[in-house]
Order: structure tokens, then sequence, then C-alpha cells
């Protein structure tokens, strides 16, 4: 029962269709404390470096174009198997897939406009916060 923080965040099209609060709410009612929050539009160098490691995939350039076309809300969520958890509230990645009940199933239809990012390892985690949080912005 590892306490664990991950990076959670709402992406353009989340926030574009007003779902920012439908989002922190879910992880808060589920019983995780939000230890950081913030609203942020990327930067190209920032939205390359917070998704290095799909760079070179097809879907890269699509990919950075749509993240840093409005703004974000990046928030560390906090508690029980955090990573892991907010990974399967998310759903998977292609919305059309993504089971009903999950954030995706629920307002996602496609692979790359699907409303939210969770980091998907401890490692990922650490270095997604890094990237977008100060220690002094962590609670
Ligand atoms: P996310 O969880 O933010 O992590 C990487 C993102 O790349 C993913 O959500 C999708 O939005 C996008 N992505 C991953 N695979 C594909 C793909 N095959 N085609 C288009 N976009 C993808």
């Amino acid at each position: 029962m590892p306490v664990e923080r991950t990076l959670v965040m709402v992406k353009p099209d989340g926030v574009r269709r007003g779902l920012v609060g439908e989002i922190i709410s879910r992880f808060e009612r589920k019983g995780f404390r939000i230890a950081g929050l913030k609203m942020l539009k990327m930067s190209r160098e920032l939205a390359e470096k917070f998704y290095s490691v799909h760079k070179g995939k097809p879907f890269f350039d699509a990919l950075i174009e749509f993240i840093t076309s409005g703004p974000v809300v990046a928030m560390v969520i906090e508690g029980d198997s955090a990573v892991k958890v907010a990974r399967l509230m998310i759903g998977s990645t292609d919305g059309r897939e993504a089971l009903p009940g999950t954030i995706r199933g629920d307002y996602a239809l496609s692979k790359t406009e699907n409303v939210v990012h969770a980091s998907d390892s401890v490692e990922s985690a650490n270095y997604e916060i890094g990237l977008l949080f100060s220690k002094e912005e962590l609670m």
C-alpha cells in the first residue's frame, strides 16, 4: 500500500470543454489529496521535454501541436497506489476504447484529444512532476 504521488493533467480539450472541475472532483472523491495544482500554457520546449519518450513516433508532432494549443491544468495527486489507480481512472489512451465510467470513456472519442493525462509509472511521475512543479509549489 505505497503512498505515491502522480501527475494528472487536464489537456487543452478538457479545459476548453469545461471539464476541469469534473476531473479534479473525481480524484478528490476517490480519496486522493491534491498536493499541487496549476494552470499553464505549455511552451513547445516544455511540451517536447514532457513527451520526450514519444519523440520520433508518428504522432509526436500532432501531440505537441495539440498540447500547446491552449492552457492545461496540471495537478499532483497523492494517495495509496496513486500511479496505478489514476491510470485506471482515466482509462485507455483511445477514447473510443476506454471503458464507460473512466474519464476518457465518459468524455473522449479520440486518441490525441483524450481530455486527460496521468503518469504511467513512478519514474515518469517523478520526471513529470519535476518538470511542472517546484518543491515549494507542492504541499
Ligand atoms: P497521454 O496519456 O498524454 O500520453 C501520450 C499521448 O500521446 C497519449 O496520451 C495520446 O494523446 C497520444 N498518443 C499515443 N499514442 C497515439 C497514437 N497512436 N496516435 C495518436 N496519439 C497518440
